[in-house]
This record gives C-alpha cells, sequence and structure tokens, in this order.
C-alpha cells in the first residue's frame, strides 16, 4: 500500500508546530511561569529546548523518516537494520500508549476551553469580581455532565480529522488552524499591548533571578519542554514518517521550535500584562487562563469578544496537538491490519473517551480517589506522562540514535556538515541523557 506524504516542507512545518503548540504552550508553560518564580523558570525552560529539545526532536524526526512506518514497526525495523534487540520496537509501544494517556486528559480540557468561548461570547465576563470568576469555574469543574459534553465534543472534532487521513485531515486543518492562530495571537498582543501593563509583564518574564532557580523548577521545565514540543511519544516520528527524504530536518526542526517557544512566550507576556494591569496573582496555578484572565477581560473596552478570540485560539492550538496524540496508534492499526482508518478512530476514540470520563470524574465525584503520592487521576495522568514517560521515551530515543544506530545511515538523513553534526552528537549521546539522567535520579529520591 502507498504510503501519504505531506504535500511539501511547509505542511510539515504547519503540522509539526500544531502538534507542538497546544495548551502546553498557552494554559500550562503560563501558569508554571507564575508558580515556579517568573523569569527563573523562563531562563532554564528556554535552555531545556536549546539543549535538550531541539537535537530530541531532530533524532525524533530521523527515526521516522528513516524508518517510514508507524512507531512500533518503525523502531522495529530501525532495531533490525541496526542489529540491534528487537525489544525496541515496545519503545514505539509505549509511545503509541503515552499518546492516548495524554490525550484522555487533554480531551477534558480542551472541552473546558470549548466551554469557555462560549462563556465569553455571551457576555458573562462583564465586570465580574474574582470571586464570582472563580465560582463560574468551579460550578464547571463540579457538573460532570456538562464537562462530560464538552469533552465529548473535543474527541468528535479530534477523531473527525484523524479519520480523514494526512492528507485530506491532517494537513488541511493544520492549513487553515495555525495561520488563523497566528493572526489571533497578533490582535490579542495588539490589545495587551494598548490596555494591559506589558512592562510589569517582561520584568516579571525576564528579569533574571537566579536565586529563585529550585531542583523543582528544573524538573518541571524540562519534563515542560518535552511536553510542549510533543517529544518523547512517536507523535513528531509519525510526522516525520510522512515527510520527503530531500528536506533538511535541522532547519525545519528550528522553524518548529522557535515558533512554538516564542508563541508560548508571547501568550505568557499577552497574560501576565493584562494580569498586572488588573492587579491580579500572577500565581494562581491552572486555573490562570479561565479564573484571572476573566476578571481582565471583563474589566477592559472589548473584553468579551477578545475573550471569545482568546479562547478560540486556545482551541485552535488545542485541537492540532490533540490530532497528533492519536496519529501514531491509528497509523500502526492501519498499517498492521485490515480495519479502516475510520474504524480504528472510533475504536480508539471511544477507549480515549471512557479514560476521560475517569478524568472528568475526578473533578467531582472522584475527587477523594487517589492513585499514587496522592494525586488524584487528572493530576496522575499530567505527572506521570510529562515527568515520567515522554523524558524516558526521549531518551531511549537518544540512545538508540546515538549509540545502537549505524552512524552513516543517522549522517545520511540529518545531511549536516561536520562541525553541527559533532554538535548533534554531543549534546543528543551526552547532554541530553546526562540531564534527562539527573532530573529521574532527582525524581525517585537519589540525590536530593
Ligand atoms: N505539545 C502539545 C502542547 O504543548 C502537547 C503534546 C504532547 C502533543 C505530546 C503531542 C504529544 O500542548
Amino acid at each position: 500500500m502507498q504510503r501519504s506524504h505531506w504535500k511539501n516542507r511547509w505542511t510539515f512545518i504547519l503540522a509539526t508546530a500544531g502538534s507542538a503548540i497546544g495548551l502546553g504552550n498557552i494554559w500550562k508553560l503560563p501558569y508554571m511561569i507564575g508558580v515556579n518564580g517568573g523569569s527563573a523558570f523562563v531562563l532554564v525552560f528556554i535552555a531545556c529546548i536549546f539543549f535538550v529539545g531541539i537535537p530530541l526532536m531532530m533524532t525524533e524526526i530521523l527515526l521516522g523518516r528513516r524508518a517510514q512506518k508507524n512507531p512500533f514497526n518503525g523502531m522495529q525495523q530501525l532495531a533490525q537494520e541496526a542489529d540491534a534487540s528487537h525489544l525496541w520496537k515496545y519503545l514505539g509501544g509505549m509511545g503509541m500508549l503515552t499518546g492516548l494517556l495524554i490525550l484522555g486528559f487533554y480531551s477534558v480540557v480542551g472541552g473546558w476551553v470549548l466551554a469557555y468561548i462560549v462563556k465569553a461570547a455571551t457576555g458573562s465576563f462583564s465586570q465580574i469580581s474574582a470571586s464570582q470568576s472563580s465560582t463560574n469555574f468551579d460550578a464547571l469543574l463540579a457538573s460532570p455532565l456538562i464537562l462530560l459534553g464538552w469533552h465529548t465534543l473535543f474527541m468528535c472534532m479530534t477523531m473527525g480529522v484523524v479519520a480523514r487521513g494526512v492528507n485530506s485531515g491532517l494537513e488541511k486543518a493544520n492549513n487553515i488552524l495555525i495561520p488563523a492562530l497566528f493572526a489571533i495571537l497578533l490582535v490579542l498582543l495588539g490589545y495587551s499591548m494598548s490596555v494591559g501593563d506589558m512592562q510589569a509583564a517582561y520584568t516579571f518574564m525576564f528579569t533574571p533571578d537566579f536565586s529563585k532557580i529550585t531542583p523543582v523548577a528544573v524538573l518541571s521545565a524540562l519534563g515542560h519542554a518535552f511536553f510542549s514540543l510533543s517529544l518523547g511519544m512517536g507523535a513528531v516520528m509519525v510526522y516525520g514518517s510522512y515527510l520527503q527524504r530531500n528536506v533538511s530536518i535541522a532547519r525545519t526542526t528550528i522553524y518548529i521550535a522557535l515558533a512554538d517557544t516564542m508563541l508560548g512566550l508571547l501568550v505568557g507576556l499577552a497574560i501576565y500584562s493584562l494580569v498586572f494591569a488588573n492587579q491580579l496573582a500572577p500565581n494562581a496555578g491552572p486555573g490562570l487562563i479561565f479564573q484571572t484572565l476573566p476578571i481582565a477581560f471583563g474589566q477592559m473596552p472589548g473584553g468579551n469578544f477578545i475573550g471569545m478570540l482568546f479562547f478560540m485560539l486556545v482551541a485552535f492550538a488545542a485541537w492540532t496537538s490533540a490530532i497528533s496524540l492519536v496519529e501514531p496508534m491509528v497509523a500502526w492499526i492501519v498499517e498492521n491490519t485490515q480495519i479502516k482508518r475510520a474504524t480504528s478512530c472510533l475504536g480508539i476514540g471511544v477507549a480515549v473517551w471512557l479514560l476521560g470520563v475517569a478524568v472528568v470524574l475526578s473533578f467531582n465525584e472522584w475527587k477523594d480517589i487517589k492513585i499514587v503520592f496522592n494525586l488524584n487521576i487528572f493530576d496522575t495522568l499530567d505527572k506521570l506522562t510529562s515527568t515520567i514517560l515522554l523524558p524516558l521515551g526521549g531518551l531511549l530515543m537518544a540512545i538508540f540514535a546515538g549509540y545502537a544506530m549505524n552512524k552513516n545511515h543517522v549522517q545520511d538523513e540529518l545531511n549536516l556538515n561536520r562541525h553541527w553534526f559533532t554538535l548533534w552528537r554531543v549534546t543528543n549521546n551526552l547532554i541530553a541523557p546526562i540531564a534527562i539522567f539527573g532530573v529521574f535520579l532527582y525524581l525517585f529520591g537519589v540525590i536530593q
């Protein structure tokens, strides 16, 4: 069977940027900056993107493009080619499952975003007080049926695109949604500049204060670099497997990583300038865009309309990421069985939807059920995937490409001159693995 490919380099860049840019940038990064001491976290995060994220994104794309298969069969084939253990295929399998675990909570948060588009559009932010805004958000989380409805809609949107395949589904959606997302971002930035306090936001995010860098900040920054660039679970690998051979992996990676990081930081500036202009607290945590931001919108001219645009931006970003979370598993089913793409989407969609139901309930009926370390279902999925599974997947991919694969095959794919190739090797073979390993040692209490 002929495999589909992206139409050209730009559609690959848009799609992979679409996967990278998501709730991670707009919902998670800003609140993580807030709770981890502002600029200290930003610096560490940027360092993680450059020294770990960029080299590992190149690695993941090169693995996918060389294999031209879904992550499971791809790793199997690459291991065969490299005379390495067949167990490497389970790295692909672990990634595909990680994607579904992430989508289980991602879709529920995507649902909150859809709900907030409607709230903004119907004017419910107008002049609300801080306590009203919290009550609104708490009321949403306390209503399982409403959450379930929005989660269901988000899953249908996601699986609807994936079911249409690479060219008429993924490619088309990203070609429309990503440019729209950047256009909305510009409007939002202009608005924040005119009514917000950019100066305060800038100082908060970029004036370095090294005393605030804590081990926990480093740990979360590294985990978030993986989450934000969609690394370590095969999304980038499967997108790379649809990439034509003549495209430069290094150059496209730089574009994607820069777009992802810049967008996260710009959205952060926009959000914090509104937060500071309204004397609100920057360290609100996961409720930042849902509780704090609406108060700011409610007090500003045109705030309801801009609020609606803002939540549309978040929804587009989340949608294009969600697509990439299921594509590896769907590709695996389609490439190994007779099952049609649409049917496999339905099956996987139902499975993830059920996981999402548990996540929905963890905010209300099942609030007191703790899985590990006193975390509820939602927090367990979030922490398990971004602090353990994604970095572990990335670590193993780096080891495979750096030590198991034939160096010439790697160079064939990367096609870099000597200096850049050496730089990639040093970061992929040494810096990234040591950083990830160090974080694991800290996480498991081996070092303090
Ligand atoms: N990168 C996405 C975000 O920032 C999330 C994601 C993680 C998507 C892993 C695919 C794979 O929201």
